[in-house]
Parts: structure tokens; sequence; C-alpha cells
């Protein structure tokens, strides 16, 4: 027998189509990662609402736009198990499971947690308890598959840091090790800020180039994006660290020889924000083409990409469910199937009602 597959897994809010900062983040070492692989991939539906409980709408219309997404970009069904969050229960028990094992002080400490809040404005005293507990929920999807190795964005770290402490915690107080101790891995260029200039690319935001683009929208993106705001004329000297239209260069370029000189010359000054914008377009269009071919063949076949889903899916409960089991002898709470089982063995029901004697 060959020699057992490293799980990864991964997971999205199905709440928009990808965008360009999904790829550099996280898809292209998905897109790479699965053929030494065992792959899962989720569509966190879930997890997507609990921070748009009042819209499931969006959340279901989006599922199938990220599934697109991603068969686009190169993920193979063949390879890698797309799945459903909410169609894997066992990831719901789990986490119910895993929320003994964590404080409410830890959560309000998470980093990402903390930076999320600023941005939704959920208003005082309002947080959603789903929001809140959501690290515990994506320990539960982590951990499910025994996934070893976790490709993410560093914005996703602290999520990471938890799921090992929930890890670590499980393992000691239940006294076996059922529970594997995922590492993240994040690219050396692993967050995009917006074309906007903002710090990250989002939805949300507004500022973001997705995988879905048609190239005018592209190239029309790439020519509005902000520079260096103290490069006013092109014989100006101009910064290119911190500047999205060079740090798009760095993450989607091959040829690292002329951008390394460009950035030279726009150091130097004589080099306009024009002539950059203009090669990173070729670059992104270059990119993003064959993917947005691609979506458009696997649109024709949406019960495909449907029959797709429901067989990752269902591999992925399989496997969640063993898990599931797992967890359940090592707290020792898989006793009422065993009391039921006892049951099933008596023949003749009597219920017999004992008077107590007076
Ligand atoms: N929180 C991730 C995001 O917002 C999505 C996600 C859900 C995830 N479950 C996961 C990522 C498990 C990695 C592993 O992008």
């Amino acid at each position: 027998m060959d020699e057992k597959k490293k799980i990864i897994l991964t997971g999205d809010r199905p709440t928009g189509k990808l965008h360009l900062g999904h790829y550099v983040g996280s898809l292209k070492n998905r897109v790479s990662l699965q053929n030494q692989y065992d792959q899962y991939i989720l569509i966190a539906d879930m997890q997507a609402l609990t921070d748009n409980a009042g819209n499931p709408q969006k959340v279901r219309d989006n599922i199938l736009e990220v599934a697109l997404d991603y068969l686009a970009s190169g993920i193979s069904p063949k390879k890698t198990n797309i799945c459903i969050q909410s169609m894997i229960p066992e990831l719901a028990e789990l986490t119910m499971y895993y929320m003994n094992l964590v404080s409410v002080s830890r959560l309000e400490r998470n980093p990402t947690i903390k930076e999320e809040l600023k941005l939704r404005k959920f208003g005082e005293g309002a947080v959603p308890v789903g929001f809140l507990t959501y690290p515990i929920s994506q320990a539960a999807d982590i951990t499910a598959f025994g996934a070893s190795l976790v490709p993410v964005g560093e914005d996703q770290l602290p999520m990471l840091e938890q799921t090992r402490e929930i890890v670590r915690k499980f393992n000691q107080t239940y006294k076996r090790n059922v529970l594997v101790e995922p590492q993240a891995l994040v690219p050396e260029i692993s967050r995009l800020p917006g074309i906007d200039g903002k710090a990250k690319m989002s939805k949300s935001l507004g500022n973001a180039i997705y995988l879905a683009d048609e190239p005018d929208v592209i190239r029309k993106k790439v020519m509005s994006m902000y520079t260096d705001p103290n490069h006013l004329r092109v014989q100006d000297p101009g910064n290119v660290e911190n500047n999205p239209v060079f740090m798009y260069l760095d993450a989607f370029g091959t040829d690292k020889d002329k951008i390394a000189e460009m950035k030279e010359h726009y150091r130097r000054g004589g080099l306009g924000d024009v002539v950059v914008k203009k090669y990173l377009n070729e670059i992104l269009q270059e990119v993003l083409e064959p993917i947005r071919i691609r979506r458009k063949e696997f649109e024709k076949y949406k019960p495909e990409v449907y029959k797709i889903l429901e067989l990752g899916t269902k591999n992925a409960r399989q496997l969640a469910s063993k898990t599931l089991a797992n967890v359940k002898s090592a707290m020792g709470i898989d006793y009422a199937q065993s009391l039921f089982d006892e049951s099933k063995k008596i023949r003749k029901w009597k219920i017999v009602i004992q008077k107590t004697k007076s």
C-alpha cells in the first residue's frame, strides 16, 4: 500500500466571486498542491451566515460562483473534493464540543475577529454569538478532515493559531491524540492591497479585481489604480514600496529582471504611472484570460458542477463522520449508542411498574 497522502483543507465564504486577493493568498497554492496532497476545499456557507444571517439568498447564490471560480482556476475535481459546509452536519457537532474548550475572552482577543468587528459594525452589544465563535467552527472544519496543511493568506494566521490551541487542549483534556495540529502555508506574497491602495483587497471595500472580470473591466481598474500620491510628474522620483501597482507586478510578473529595472527607473524618476500600469494590465490579462474562458465553459454545464459538489461533499462527510466518532469516543460520550444497542437485544417488551411498598 502506498503511503497515505497528507491532507489539505481550506475554505472560502460564499459571499461573492473570488478575486485576485484570493488567488494570490491561497488559490494558487491549492492548484499546485492538489497533485501531492489529498485536498478538501470547503465552501463555508455556515461561516458566511455568521455575518449574513438576514441574507441567506446571497450566500446561496454565491456557492455556484465560488465553485466556478475554483474550477476555472484549475482546481480539479479529480484531485480535490469541493464540498459545501452546511451539508456536513458533523462540522456543527464538532463545533459544539470544541466550544467548551475555548473562553469568550480568548475569542475576543483573536486579532482577525477584532479586525473584522471593526469593519462589520454590528453595534454595541450586538455581536452575534455565531460570529464571535466562528473561529471555533473553523477549527472544526480544519480538524474534521485531519488536515495537516492549510494554505491561507496571512490574515488567517490567528485562526490557525486558535485551531492549534483547540487541538492541543482537546488531546490533553481527553488524553488521546485524536486531532491533528495543522500548519499554515502562507505564500511569500500573501496579501494584495486593493486597487484603491487600501491594505486589503476585498469585496466589501469595492476595490477588487475579480477572476471573472472582462478584459475591459480589468483594464479600467488597472488604469485607475492608486499609486504613489507624490509621484505627480513623470520626471519626479517615485516610491515603489507600498505602491499597489508594483506590489501587483511582484505578485504576478514573471520577468523579474524587467520589473527590477522598472522599479529602478521609477525610483530615479522618468517613468510614468501609465507605462507601468499598461505593463501590469498586459500581465493580468494574460493570467486571467484562461481562467475567464474556462469559467464560461463550466457555466454552460451547471448540473455537472452541482454533481461535482455533491460527490465532493459526500467524500468529505465520510471523513468528517469518522473524526466525529473518534472525538466522541475520546470524550467518552459514545455511551448513548451502546445503551441503545443493549435495548435492541430485548426480544419481548414488558414494562414493569413496581410499586414501592408502603
Ligand atoms: N475564514 C476563511 C475566510 O474568511 C474561510 C474559511 C472557512 C476557511 N473555513 C476555513 C479557511 C478553513 C481555511 C480553513 O476566507
